[in-house]
């Protein structure tokens, strides 16, 4: 690096240089120097303060220091801790300086620190025109410089701070609605729990006494006084809202699953349209009883993704789609191309999303189902696949008259993708 350096910095005249090593000794003095001063390269190795007249001793060690200090970058001679002057007294010539103009230090390729000095003739406050552009094009590149830094710090303080108030945020709002979620059900399946241990304990008590029976009066009464009627119907009720409890409880955990789950298997080149019909026939009767499933396919080459998550995805939209429609309709299902991108669309003739909901149909456990018939997973879920696909997805809606889901798929990935858990 040092060779470069000097190769190209010696002949930038007049403009002089010495290189000083680790031990603050002489190294190497360019041309220019060595003309100016009569000093040349047999000096090397000794101490500048004591070859070069009027060098300061102890302003050449604060010099080094802020190098030290600055490692990397350049110090600007601009103010009186940082002036040096070599001074020149050739004979029968009047006395000339060179005066310091800036410094810095470097490592070079041997590992070892060196310090460039650099000097010329006219003063650091000089009012020469070369001198003025000079020193303003130096403090100009010192404030960009100081500027650049001060905006990466802090381009690199908001990007990590957005990184994680977004995954935070994410995170946080999934918490929240899985405890929101749960808390309703983990409720009244506990109590439930409660009621039910009492009442097998007065059912206990009454085959208790079976045993001992003197008469049959006596289980009678019992049975009268513990409300065995009572408790009777009341068993099967609770017994029935809690397995619904559980039931709900577990829809919430499978959901929950498949998000965890998702990017875990492989993406492979495969025909949509085979991953839309064999997902329309699980989907089944309930969507058939309610709508007329009208295909519209383009033409599709193999579309590299993940099949199982994507029929996933057709699976929440179909079963939305017929969800939205109150009575009949239709659910119109089309595909095509477009440059180096798929497309799948499912369109129906419901009800339409408001304007406020249609602002919120991603967030997790955002729904507008009555209670039992939608976590509002699925299209949180179907989006965090798009994504991880490097997809995306549109909504057209009407209110009244139906909602168009399109969702974007590269027909090749873009790279090798990490697996990797969303939330
Ligand atoms: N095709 C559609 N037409 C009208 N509204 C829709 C349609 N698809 C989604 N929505 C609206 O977006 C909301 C969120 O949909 P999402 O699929 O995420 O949850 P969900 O269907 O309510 O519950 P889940 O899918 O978990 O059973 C729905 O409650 C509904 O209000
Ligand atoms: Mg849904």
């Amino acid at each position: 690096m040092m060779q470069e350096l000097f190769r190209d910095l010696q002949n930038v005249a007049p403009l002089g240089f010495i290189v000083l090593d680790k031990n603050h000794m002489l190294y190497f003095a360019n041309s220019y120097m060595v003309t100016q001063t009569g000093i040349g390269n047999d000096a090397a190795g000794r101490e500048p303060a004591s070859i070069y007249q009027g060098i300061d001793a102890t302003a050449l060690a604060a010099v080094l220091r802020l190098c030290d200090d600055y490692a990397g970058k350049a110090v600007i001679a601009d103010d009186d801790h940082t002036q040096l002057e070599i001074h020149i007294q050739a004979a029968g010539e009047t006395p000339r300086v060179l005066h310091g103009l800036l410094y810095f230090s470097f490592i070079d390729t041997d590992g070892c620190p060196y310090y460039a000095l650099f000097f010329c003739e006219f003063p650091p406050r000089n009012t020469s025109p070369f001198h003025k552009s000079f020193s303003r094009a130096l403090q100009e590149i010192r404030q960009t410089r100081i500027d650049q830094q001060r905006l990466l710090g802090e381009l690199e303080c908001a990007n990590d701070q957005l990184l994680r108030s977004d995954k935070l945020a994410s995170i946080g709002q999934l918490a929240a609605g899985v405890a929101h979620e749960i808390n309703n059900p983990v409720g009244y399946v506990f109590s439930n729990l409660k009621t039910l241990a009492s009442y097998v304990r007065d059912l206990i008590k009454i085959v208790d006494t079976v045993e001992d029976l003197d008469s049959l009066d006596e289980i009678r009464r019992l049975k009268q006084n513990l409300d065995y009627q009572y408790i009777r119907s009341d068993v099967e009720a609770l017994i029935q809202e809690s397995e619904e409890g559980i039931g709900r409880i577990k829809r919430i955990i499978s959901s929950l699953q498949d998000f965890s789950h998702i990017g875990t298997n492989g993406f492979c080149a495969v025909d949509l349209h085979q991953g839309i019909e064999s997902t329309l026939s699980i989907a089944g009767n309930d969507i058939r009883q309610k709508a007329v499933i009208v295909k519209e396919y383009g033409q599709l080459p193999p579309v590299e993704c993940d099949i199982s998550q994507i029929k996933q995805v057709v699976l929440n939209l179909v079963v939305n789609a017929a969800q939205a429609i109150a009575t009949t309709g239709t659910i119109t299902i089309r595909t095509g191309t477009k440059d180096t991108e798929a497309w799948l669309e499912v369109e129906d003739t419901g009800k339409g999303i408001d304007e406020a909901s249609s602002q919120r149909i991603f967030e997790p456990f955002f729904t507008t189902k009555p209670l039992g018939q939608g976590t509002g997973l699925g299209l949180a879920l179907s989006n965090s696949i798009i994504q991880k696909h490097q997809g995306r997805i549109e909504v057209f809606s009407e209110l009244g008259k139906g909602t168009r889901f399109r969702v974007w798929l590269p027909i090749k990935q873009a790279a090798a993708k990490e697996p990797s858990n969303a939330v």
